[in-house]
C-alpha cells in the first residue's frame, strides 16, 4: 500500500475536504504541505459540519495529522482554530499534531498589507481571502520571514525583526499604515510561544520516520490548480505551488514518496475572486449551480462564480499533477437540469486551441466550444453504488474520463461522509 496525495484540480473548493476526511480511516498520518488559512475545508459527519482552515482534516478521525514546512502559518489562529475544534469534541493534543519548526509565520503585518493592497487596487484586485497569504510568503523567499522555531529563541527575534519590520516600514508609508511597534510584536510572539512551541518539531524527521516504518501517508493541498503560482491563472492566483509536486518539498519527503495522486475534479465549474473563468454562467443554469450546490466561500462567505465544467482545464491540470485517478464531486448538483455542456475547446480569436496559454489578454478572450449532453431527471443525490446512478449520469461521467483522460477513483453525490462510491481505492496505488 502506498501513499495518497490529494489535490483541487480547478480552482479551489472541489471538496478536498470531504475527500481526505473519507480517505483518513485509511491513513496513517495526514499533511498539509502548502497553503494556509485562506483555505476552506468542510467535513460534513451525520448532524456535524466541521470547516478547517489550516488544521489536517486527518485530526477530525483522530488521525496524527502534519502541517509541512510549505505552509504559511497564522499562530493565533491556528490556537484558535484548535479551540474552536476542541469545542466541537475533536481531541488535538501536540501527540496527535506537529507543526513544522521551520514553517514561517503570518503576522499581523502580513494581513495588514494584503489587506490595504487589496483596497489599493481597486478594479484590478485579485479577491484574495485577507488573510495575509501573499505577503507572508513573499517574505519567506525574501528571507525575512520569523519562523517557528524563533518563537523559542528571543536573540533570533532580535536579529530578524528590525530587518523584517525595515522592509514594511516602507512597503506601509506608501499605503498609509501605521510603524509597527517593534517591541509590542516581539512581546506578543513570545506570549504566544509557550502555547505554540510544543507542537513544533522537525516534521521531516516524524515523516521520515513513519514512512520508514510502512505507515501510510495522505497528503491534503489545499486550494487548487488554476491558482498555482507558476501554472494557474496568474496574477490571478494564490502564492503558493498547489499542484501534486509541492506535497514533497512543503512536507520535506522525496518525491518517490508522494505515490498515488488523486485529483479532486467538481463536476461543473467555481472560482471565488477575480480571474479568467471561460465557462462561467451568469444565467438561470448558473444561479442554480450557486443555489443548489450552496456555493459560498467557507473562509470569506463570499458567493462562488460557477460555470460549465470545462475539459480543457481539467485536462491540463490532470497533467500538470500528474494525476493517478480522480474524485468527482457535486455529481447530484446537476440533477434536474435537461441537458448539460462541456466545454472541449476554445476559440480566441480566429484561433482554436486545445488547452489555456499563459497570457493574461488571451486567457481573458478565450470563449468556449461547447458539447451538449442528455441531463436526467432521477436523483443521484446520496446514491452509494454506480448502479444507483441514472444512465445519463454515468454517460457524463464516462465522457468527463474521456476528455480529461484520468479515470474516475472516487464518486461523491452529497456532503455527507458516507455517500460516496469507491470505484478504485487510491491506497492500492
Ligand atoms: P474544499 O475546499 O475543496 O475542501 O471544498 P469546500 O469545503 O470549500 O467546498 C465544497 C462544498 O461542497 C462543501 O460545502 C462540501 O460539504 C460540499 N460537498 C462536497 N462533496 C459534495 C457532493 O458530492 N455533493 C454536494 N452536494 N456537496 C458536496
Ligand atoms: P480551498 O483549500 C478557493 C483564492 C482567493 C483568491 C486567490 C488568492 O478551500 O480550496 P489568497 O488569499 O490565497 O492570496 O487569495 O485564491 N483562494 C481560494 N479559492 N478555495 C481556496 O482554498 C482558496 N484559497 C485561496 O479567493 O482568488
Ligand atoms: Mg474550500
Amino acid at each position: 500500500m502506498g501513499n495518497v496525495a490529494v489535490v483541487g484540480a480547478q480552482w479551489g473548493d472541489e471538496g478536498k475536504g470531504k475527500i481526505v476526511d473519507w480517505l483518513s480511516n485509511r491513513a496513517d498520518v495526514v499533511v498539509r504541505f502548502q497553503g494556509g488559512h485562506n483555505a476552506g475545508h468542510t467535513l460534513v459527519v451525520g448532524d456535524k459540519v466541521y470547516k478547517l482552515s489550516l488544521l489536517p482534516s486527518g485530526l477530525v478521525q483522530g488521525k496524527p495529522s502534519i502541517i509541512g514546512s510549505g505552509v504559511v502559518v497564522d499562530p493565533w489562529h491556528l490556537l484558535e482554530e484548535i479551540a474552536k475544534l476542541e469545542a466541537q469534541g475533536v481531541a488535538i493534543s501536540p501527540d496527535l499534531l506537529t507543526l513544522a519548526d521551520n514553517a514561517c509565520l503570518i503576522l499581523p503585518l502580513h494581513r495588514d498589507l494584503d489587506q490595504a493592497r487589496e483596497r489599493e487596487a481597486a478594479a484590478a484586485k485579485i479577491g484574495t481571502t485577507g488573510r495575509g497569504i501573499g505577503p507572508a510568503y513573499e517574505d519567506k523567499v525574501g528571507r525575512r520571514a520569523i519562523r517557528v522555531a524563533d518563537l523559542a529563541d528571543p536573540e533570533a527575534l532580535d536579529l530578524k525583526l528590525p530587518r523584517l519590520l525595515a522592509h514594511h516600514r516602507a512597503l506601509r508609508r506608501g499605503l498609509d499604515l501605521p510603524e509597527v511597534d517593534a517591541e509590542a510584536l516581539k512581546a506578543d510572539l513570545l506570549a504566544l510561544a509557550p502555547r505554540v512551541l510544543p507542537y513544533a518539531k522537525p516534521a521531516w524527521r516524524v515523516l521520515d520516520s513513519l514512512a520508514k516504518a510502512g505507515k501510510r501517508i495522505l497528503f491534503e493541498g489545499a486550494q487548487g490548480t488554476l491558482l498555482d503560482v507558476d501554472h494557474g491563472t496568474y496574477p490571478y492566483v494564490t502564492s503558493s505551488n498547489t499542484a501534486a509536486g509541492q506535497a514533497a518539498a512543503g512536507s520535506g519527503i522525496g518525491p518517490g514518496r508522494v505515490g498515488y495522486v488523486l485529483g479532486i475534479v467538481k463536476a461543473y465549474t467555481t472560482r471565488v475572486g477575480s480571474g479568467p473563468f471561460p465557462t462561467e454562467l451568469s444565467d438561470a443554469v448558473g444561479e442554480h449551480l450557486g443555489t443548489v450546490g450552496r456555493e459560498f466561500g467557507v473562509v470569506t462567505g463570499r458567493a462562488r462564480r460557477c460555470g460549465w465544467f470545462d475539459a480543457v482545464l481539467v485536462r491540463q491540470t490532470m497533467a500538470l499533477n500528474g494525476v493517478h485517478g480522480m474524485a468527482l464531486t457535486k455529481l447530484d448538483v446537476l440533477d434536474g437540469l435537461p441537458e448539460l455542456k462541456i466545454c472541449t475547446g476554445y476559440r480566441i480569436g480566429d484561433r482554436e486551441l486545445d488547452y489555456l496559454p499563459a497570457g493574461m489578454t488571451d486567457q481573458a478572450a478565450a470563449t468556449p466550444v461547447y458539447e451538449t449532453l442528455e441531463g436526467w431527471s432521477d436523483s443521484t443525490q446520496g446514491a452509494r453504488s454506480w448502479r444507483d446512478l441514472p444512465a445519463s449520469a454515468v454517460k457524463y461521467v464516462r465522457r468527463i474520463e474521456e476528455l480529461v483522460g484520468a479515470p474516475v477513483a472516487l464518486l461523491s453525490t452529497s456532503p455527507e461522509r458516507d455517500d460516496t462510491i469507491l470505484m478504485h481505492d487510491p491506497f492500492a496505488g
